[in-house]
């Protein structure tokens, strides 16, 4: 492996969703400072994310957050440390340019080409979901090429990463995202945001049999999935449920609803990743994203790790959601490899809708 000599000091933005996050990231020292604000709150009430509201918590955060991240790094240098980490020491800054909301995108777009005017260095727009696959190099390099599943809020993606910036998607839910089936039934459920954690939280209390929901396009010769029918079996169930227990659930039929939608929901991307590797030939799998957070969908690859042999690797916890660490690292990435394009104010676009196989 190539000695690093040369050091990109990377101020990074994350804020294409309802998470404002700021990372420091440095290119020999790796993550120095990162923050992440959830805006549950303003959504809760809501049962979901209003983009609107989402703008304008971008707008009230960003800068607290930004001056946290500073401070925070700035106590983990050694007393006689001669970094600076002033503004002026950063080389680089990052932002989410898409996919993601409009205005939220907006928001950090319009503040780290500001901070890259002031401070006259790059500002690099990347791609989020390109921040996703590699978020597991926080931790260990990653060796290319490998298979990723790449499962959040707004996507369900099998990629085949040939290289950096090199994507051939190999198939992608056509309705749903899994993470918003988790989303919705666990508003379903009567659940509280974050939904995808809690319906993990309540499936975990459930032991016994499980109703047969389906996995749908499973068995299809395509890598294509669905999960809006697997949404509609737990609608379906829930009101069954209601005509025999009455309008108040039981905690313990609601968390054997709960187990058998997650059961069906990872069962589905089991046998589509399963299928990848076959067609593939991959020694090397990454799952990242929101939903690799789950406890149980980690528990269930390791039967693929023992039947395949593949070496499955994820995000830590903290990084398998929303944060600007994986935004960072991307982009260290990037610099690493010559491979940006643009430079302070070259390219003004966010993209609302940025496939991974634009780049
Ligand atoms: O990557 P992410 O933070 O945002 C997007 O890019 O969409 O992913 C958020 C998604 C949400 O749909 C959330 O329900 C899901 O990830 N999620 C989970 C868990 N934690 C987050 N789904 C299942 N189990 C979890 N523990
Ligand atoms: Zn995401």
């Amino acid at each position: 492996m190539a000695i690093k000599t040369h050091e990109y000091l990377i101020l990074a933005f994350e804020t294409s969703c309802d998470d404002t996050a700021v990372a420091l990231y440095s290119s020999l020292n790796g993550l120095l400072a990162h923050k992440i604000f959830s805006q549950f709150e303003t959504h809760q009430k809501y049962g979901g994310v209003v983009p609107e509201l989402a703008s304008r918590d971008h707008l009230a955060k960003i800068l607290p957050l930004t001056l946290e991240v500073l401070e925070q790094a700035g106590q983990k240098l050694p007393p006689n440390s001669c970094t600076n980490l002033s503004l002026e020491a950063i080389t680089h800054i990052a932002y989410t340019k898409g996919p993601g909301l409009l205005g939220a995108l907006l928001v950090g777009a319009s503040f780290a080409k500001t901070l890259s005017f002031v401070l006259k260095i790059p500002a690099i727009g990347i791609n989020h979901m390109e921040g996703h696959i590699f978020a597991p190099s926080l931790e260990s390099e990653l060796e290319l090429p490998f298979l990723s599943l790449l499962i959040s809020g707004g996507h369900s993606i099998l990629v085949e990463v040939i290289a950096l910036g090199e994507y051939k998607i190999l198939g992608q839910s056509l309705d749903d995202a899994v993470g918003e089936a988790f989303d919705k039934c666990a508003k379903l459920l009567g659940l509280p945001m974050p939904g995808g954690r809690n319906l993990e939280n309540l499936a975990a209390q459930h032991q016994g049999d499980l109703y047969p929901f389906p996995t749908p396009m499973v068995r299809h010769k395509t890598l294509n999935m669905s999960f809006s029918g697997l949404k509609t079996a737990v609608l379906n169930q829930v009101i069954a449920s209601r005509q025999e227990f009455g309008e108040n659930l039981p905690a313990q039929e609601l968390a054997k609803i709960a187990k058998s939608f997650q059961t069906a929901a990872i069962e589905t991307l089991y046998f589509k990743v399963r299928k990848a590797l076959k067609l593939t030939s991959h020694r090397r799998l990454i799952i990242s994203g929101g939903v690799s957070a789950n406890t149980y969908l980690r528990q269930r690859f390791l039967s693929l790790q023992a039947e395949t042999g593949v070496e499955i690797m994820y995000p830590r916890f903290e990084f398998c959601t929303d944060n600007a660490a994986m935004i960072a690292v991307a982009c260290a990435k990037r610099l690493e490899a010559g491979i940006w394009a643009d430079e302070n104010f070259a390219d003004e676009e966010v993209k609302v809708r940025f496939s991974l196989e634009d780049l």
